[in-house]
């Protein structure tokens, strides 16, 4: 794809009026450079607080120390439920979408919401939950997964929401790594009609060596039947009560949730957002990005347990007092045009999802789409992993008949909401490229060395200034947060994202420039697989990197070396795919394992990732530079082996 002004999209004419022209973005945009503390400070009246702060931005990058609003008092789930009750009481909060098309659906009014979040809450404290303990959620996509990060968020303790597709092993570590002596789960969860033993696998994890808990509160969902432990274990039906349960007055720089990532070494890191800050970005991004509408229905495709489930099925649209969906099920069950039906049934208006899902419809064909009707829609968007251009224009032209703007949004876990993205009422859009950046945003783009590149360039995208919703640190290791972001280009937060911007000032991601794969919008390190790989007995060594895969954007390349005098065999291909779902979970399962005698190394034993990735991608024609290797024919014989698969 080339960088020419021929590939804009202007945007289809807007339906009403929107939040944002183009001369508004220019000049809300120079005055949230100009003035930070001074346009943030407003922009925080989108929210109540019971202490009003006066404080904008206090951070420092050197060292690292970031507060936003730390004089401001406020309770998020009151921002997200209770301000809503007088004006929206009898309005729609959430909508539930069960798994199977047949069974009943379930809406909350902001009433009935509050009343449910009190329970939950109140359930909460009788099993010991208090202001500063951390939660773990283990959930599925239901009503309680909302219910119970808004009770968390009443009562001041810090939930860490786990994705339910995790492994026992995977969800101990993020249990143990917070000390977190509460779980939240449900007896089972249900997704394209498969079923997951959600409780079971809590059980298995707290089985586990050093893994100990107080309380485990569980929801009953399907039925199925589950093991207790007499005293640990507890039905949240028991526990739920009406009692008066006020909410907390948090300071803003209290701690709203942990949230573990991937990165390129080591565990995955316990990401810690606040409460000010975040609150105040999600609720200026759902409003500007989505240029959101009173009394639309949103709907955000993400599963509760990654960073756009937080952001943008809970806090984004419940505190702007939007109606969110919650969905339980898969694009593809009980058919390719689930989603679309979906979409009818509940009327949605703003339709958020992921390059992978889109990709993975526009294949079965455009009947699924062209069958439903869609016209509720005003509103595309994309998120979790670079689009490419055949598949945004597939989205924008067949499920938004060319009617709608498409919002490509770029962000990360660390940034707690959009970064980048057009907005829908100011900006042509351009296929493949997020765009602009938000309010507050300052991208910059650096060489290798760190050197600043102007105007039209490709480097790495770094970004200068704070903004509220900034994550503040590692959970229990401020020096890896320090060392993660802020260390390689000093004073500056490093997103680990490629980037070009063109003349226009559009930012196109190109993808991660460290050793994370995006695989489905999922984000893992290469090391985490790698560590899982080598546990096996049979397995000596084991480098995993990224290759180019047409659904999930990025697949996962194993190259493995087996103990002396092992051949491995298909049937050892595929205990260790076994083995590495087992030990991460489903989303980790290898597209391709390579037993191979030996890796590329240098001659001080560093493993030549570069070449590694040129050969799986099968491009063995641009291999650069081998004669470092210490023994340059490992290359032949890998190349072999990949031309042989
Ligand atoms: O590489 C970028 C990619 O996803 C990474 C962040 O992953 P995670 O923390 O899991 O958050 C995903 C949801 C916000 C980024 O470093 N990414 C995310 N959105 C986009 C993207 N790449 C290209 N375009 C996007 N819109």
């Amino acid at each position: 794809m080339t960088d020419t002004a021929r590939e804009y999209v202007a945007r289809p004419a807007n339906d009403g009026p929107t939040h944002c022209t183009a001369a508004q973005y220019e000049e809300l945009y120079r005055r949230s450079v100009d003035d930070p503390d001074g346009f943030w400070l407003e922009q925080a009246k989108r929210l109540d607080w019971e202490t009003a702060p006066a404080k904008g931005g206090n951070w420092s990058y050197d060292p690292v120390e970031i507060n936003w609003f730390e004089d401001g008092v406020l309770n998020l789930c009151h921002n997200a439920v209770d301000r809503h009750l007088a004006e929206r009481g009898d309005a729609t909060a959430l909508i539930f979408e069960p798994d199977d098309p047949d069974s009943p659906s379930r809406t909350l009014t902001f009433t009935q919401l509050h009343a449910e979040v009190v329970q939950m809450a109140n359930a909460l404290k009788a099993l010991g939950v208090k202001k500063g303990d951390r939660v773990t959620l283990y959930m599925p996509m239901v009503v309680e997964g909302t219910l119970a990060m808004l009770a968390c968020a009443r009562i001041g303790a810090i939930h860490s929401v786990v994705f339910g597709g995790f492994s026992p092993e995977a969800l101990a570590g993020r249990i143990t790594d917070c000390d977190s002596r509460f779980v939240i789960t449900a007896d089972s969860g249900l997704r394209g009609g498969k079923t997951i033993p959600l409780k079971a696998n809590v059980d298995a994890a707290l089985a586990l060596e050093g893994v100990q808990v107080e309380g485990v509160l569980v929801v009953r969902h399907t039925g199925a039947e589950v093991d207790f432990v007499e005293g640990r274990d507890h039905w949240y039906h028991d526990l739920r009560s009406d009692e008066d349960c006020p909410c907390e007055p948090m300071k803003a720089e209290d701690p709203l949730f942990i949230l573990y990532t991937s990165g390129s070494t080591g565990k995955p890191k316990g990401v810690l957002h606040t409460t000010g800050g975040y609150g105040v970005w999600t609720a200026a991004t759902f409003h500007y990005g989505f240029d959101y509408r009173p009394g639309e229905v949103h709907w955000c495709t993400a599963d509760i347990g990654w960073v756009t489930g937080h952001s943008y099925i809970v806090y984004g649209p419940l505190i702007n007092g939007a109606t969110s969906l919650i969905f339980e099920g898969v694009p593809n069950y009980p058919d390719h045009g689930r989603f679309w039906d979906v979409v009818d049934k509940h009327k949605v208006d703003i339709f958020y999802t992921a390059p992978t899902a889109i990709r993975a419809l526009m294949r079965e064909g455009d009947h699924h789409v062209t069958s439903r009707d869609r016209s509720s829609i005003r509103l595309l968007g994309s998120v979790g992993e670079p689009i490419n251009p055949e598949a945004w224009r597939w989205y924008y032209e067949v499920v938004g008949e060319g009617r709608c703007p498409v919002i490509d949004t770029w962000w990360q876990t660390e940034t707690g909401g959009i970064m980048l993205t057009t907005l829908p009422g100011a900006h042509d859009m351009k296929p493949g490229s997020a765009g602009k950046p938000f309010f507050g945003v300052q991208p910059q783009l650096v060489d290798n060395e760190g050197g600043v590149l102007e105007g039209e360039a490709e480097g790495n995208l770094c970004i200068t200034h704070s903004w509220p919703g900034q994550a503040r640190t590692v959970y229990g290791d401020h020096e890896r947060f320090v060392q993660t972001y802020f260390s390689t280009y000093a004073g500056k937060y490093f997103t680990g994202d490629g980037c070009k911007r063109d003349d226009r000032g559009y930012y196109r991601i190109t993808g991660r420039v460290d050793d994370v794969i995006n695989v489905s919008g999922h984000r893992m390190g290469t090391a985490e697989v790698e560590s899982a790989l080598v546990l096996h007995p049979r397995v000596s060594e084991a480098a995993v990197v990224g290759y180019p895969h047409d659904i999930k954007g990025q697949g996962i390349y194993c190259y493995v070396t087996l103990m002396e005098g092992d051949d491995g065999g298909d049937e050892l291909e595929a205990e260790l795919r076994q083995w590495v779902r087992k030990e991460i979970g489903p989303i980790a399962t290898p597209d391709h394992l390579h037993f191979t005698p030996a890796l590329p190394k240098t001659r001080s034993g560093k493993i030549m990732r570069r070449i590694l990735r040129k050969i799986a991608e099968n491009d063995f024609g641009s291999l650069g530079d081998t004669s470092t290797l210490a023994d340059p024919g490992v290359v032949d014989s890998l190349i072999e082996g990949r031309q042989n698969r």
